[in-house]
């Protein structure tokens, strides 16, 4: 099944406010929200999609004439691509009632494992959302994220047991859903933490622990002071701060100043395998893709999942041998240029 046909499919499937678009740049959904646009004027995820196409790629074929080896590995477990299926939550209210989280996140789970990489899973206001995730990342060997909005210590604690019990290889927080409407007031509380609040729970996480929502250097360099493992550089594809910057262009600030220290992934508007090569030139080693990801779900479960891993890797591949790059960590900044 080729992801086109996927999508055609999923447009049938979904509620009105996604329009399963040929590419996903956010300028059809706009400020849909609910539904899978961004916050205020709608602007920052076109801007995320728009940054990665202002970087253009130097060929140069002129190397050694080897298959590109587009293995990579994070915390002991390693992926056939440097790509993650993004967490996205209440996929029933963004994206139509064919799925609740539960399902989703169950076909996502094991679609991605099943493709040789892996998914974060969302959270949200229903308990059992992370409750049958981990379920899920349980009957995959412990292969998925389990990404736990910003509760407070204690709510996140309770949470943690089922990531533990789970066996999940990793768990992320992601720290700008603070600015998530839904979760302004709410009890229990969800919210900003100070870097000791933040430090004080990665303390009491036995597993790697991934910091979601990175815009700045100063705020890197808290996560990482405060026990972050890695880094997701993201503004949570735009849903939290209206005039953020697009990923692409505070990511290589972020990458000078980390300097090696913990990995950086990044999202936000990366949509084709050339744009995975743009963001590891720019110096991420890895990335997540969020809303495409759904979209093949609803089209085609775990087949629509295999069409989009499959589609993304060989397009990696190929800009690698097409500009050079043996493996990953052979692609350079000096095989891309700003328009
Ligand atoms: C409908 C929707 C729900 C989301 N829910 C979550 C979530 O529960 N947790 C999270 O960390 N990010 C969530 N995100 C953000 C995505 O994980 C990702 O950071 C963002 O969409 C940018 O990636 P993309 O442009 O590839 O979609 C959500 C995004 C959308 C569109």
């Amino acid at each position: 099944m080729k992801v086109e046909d996927v999508l055609k499919k999923a447009r049938t499937q979904m509620g009105p406010n996604c329009k399963s678009c040929p590419i996903c740049n956010g300028r059809a959904c706009g400020n849909t929200m609910p539904g899978p646009g961004a916050k205020g004027t709608g602007t920052v995820a076109i801007h995320n999609y728009d940054a990665w196409q202002n970087i253009e790629l130097n060929m140069d074929t002129l190397c050694e004439n080897v298959e590109a080896d587009t293995t990579f590995s994070l915390f002991g477990k390693t992926f056939q691509y440097p790509i993650f299926a993004g967490p996205v939550g209440h996929v029933e209210l963004h994206y139509g009632d064919k799925y609740d989280d539960q399902v989703y996140n169950h076909i996502l789970v094991r679609g991605c494992h099943q493709a040789g990489i892996a998914a974060f899973t969302g959270d949200g206001m229903n308990a059992d959302t992370m409750k049958v995730a981990c379920q899920s990342i349980k009957e995959n060997e412990g292969i998925g994220i389990p990404t736990i909005k910003p509760w407070n210590e204690q709510v996140y604690l309770e949470k943690l047991e089922m990531v533990k019990e789970a066996g999940a290889f990793a768990v992320a927080m992601d720290v700008d859903a603070a600015g998530l409407p839904f979760l302004k007031g709410i009890v229990p509380p969800a919210g900003r933490k100070t870097e000791k609040e933040l430090q004080a729970i990665i303390e009491k996480t036995p597993m790697p622990f991934i910091v979601k929502g990175i815009m700045t250097v100063k705020g890197a360099y808290k996560a990482w002071r405060a026990g972050a493992s890695a880094i997701v550089v993201s503004n949570h594809g735009g849903r939290v701060l209206d005039g953020c910057a697009p990923t692409a262009e505070v990511l290589p600030e972020i990458v000078r100043a980390i300097d090696g220290r913990i990995p950086i992934l990044v999202d936000g508007g990366i949509r084709t395998g050339v744009d995975v090569f743009r963001a590891l030139a720019l110096g991420a080693d890895g990335v997540l893709i969020a809303r495409p990801f759904v979209n093949m779900v609803y089209g085609a479960q775990e087949e629509g999942i295999q069409a989009l891993v499959d589609k993304l890797g060989s397009e990696l591949k190929d800009t690698m041998e097409m500009c050079g790059a043996k493996d990953l960590q052979s692609i350079h900044k000096d095989m891309i240029r700003l328009k």
